[in-house]
């Protein structure tokens, strides 16, 4: 299959960028969008031009570094799936694919397709670690967990930090990925000492980053490959209100 594709080509976080069309052609439909980018930058390599810069990693859903854009929407058509594990398939040929980097104040353009993600990192520092010893494996097992709780930390915990709800989000608000990471350990018994002084931590330093606040669009978990839930944001909402009361 042969595609047409408009990316965006940016040299460094200072250059104005814009989108250049390139045709690529030999695709599969079975080649994932990021082999089918590889396609390309190989051409482009051996018509001496300078490869397009993409962030990827597992190249199986896990590592959450394969963000994009692609005809404006994060990660991609296809619900729940990350863009390594979008497939061509999913995309009409006779149709142009426009394809961008994450578009949020606390995520700069470092080159092309590449965005500073650190921001994320730096929320979760704000969190701070947990002050119960857990010991070994054996020991944090020996620690009794609802099974509805090991659930909900466990649904909480597959946020893989991509990004995708803060570029999806009008407000370019992380309050969706926050609300994961505070829900993965306020709903379990080792994460209760902190609980209400980690959500407001948090909070706090996501405002700092210039992250936006939280109108409820709905955007983030739409696009969400690990399908965190909305009703996480509202027990974050419910730790940070407790905390201050
Ligand atoms: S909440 Fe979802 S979209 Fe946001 S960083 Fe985590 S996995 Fe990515
Ligand atoms: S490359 Fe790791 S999640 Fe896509």
């Amino acid at each position: 299959m042969r595609y047409t594709l408009r990316i965006w080509r940016q040299s460094g976080p200072t250059d104005r960028g814009g989108l250049r069309e390139y045709q690529v052609d030999g695709v599969s439909e079975d080649m994932s969008f990021l082999e089918m980018l590889d396609v390309l930058n190989e051409r482009l390599l051996l018509a001496g031009d300078d490869p397009v810069a993409f962030d990827h990693d597992c190249r199986e859903g896990i590592c959450g570094m394969c963000g994009l854009m692609i005809n404006g929407i994060a990660h991609g058509p296809l619900k729940a799936t990350t863009t390594c594990q979008l497939h061509m398939r999913h995309f009409d040929p006779a149709v142009p694919i426009v394809v961008e980097p994450w578009r949020a104040r606390p995520f700069p353009v470092v080159r092309d397709l590449v965005v500073d993600r650190s921001a994320l990192d730096r929320v979760i520092e704000a969190g701070g670690y947990i002050s119960v010893l857990t010991g070994s494996a054996p020991g944090a097992h020996a620690v009794p967990v609802a099974k509805v709780d090991a659930e909900t930390a466990f649904e909480a915990a597959a946020c893989i930090g991509c990004g995708a709800c803060v570029a999806a989000c009008p407000n370019g608000s992380s309050m969706l990925f926050t609300a994961a990471k505070v829900t993965h350990l306020g709903v379990l018994p080792q994460g209760q000492p902190e609980r209400g002084t980690r959500a407001v931590a948090m909070l706090a330093e996501q405002d700092e980053l210039g992250f936006g606040g939280c109108t409820q669009a709905g955007e983030c978990t739409a696009v969400c490959p690990k399908g965190i839930p909305l009703e996480s944001i509202a027990a974050l909402n419910r730790d940070v209100l407790s905390s201050l009361r």
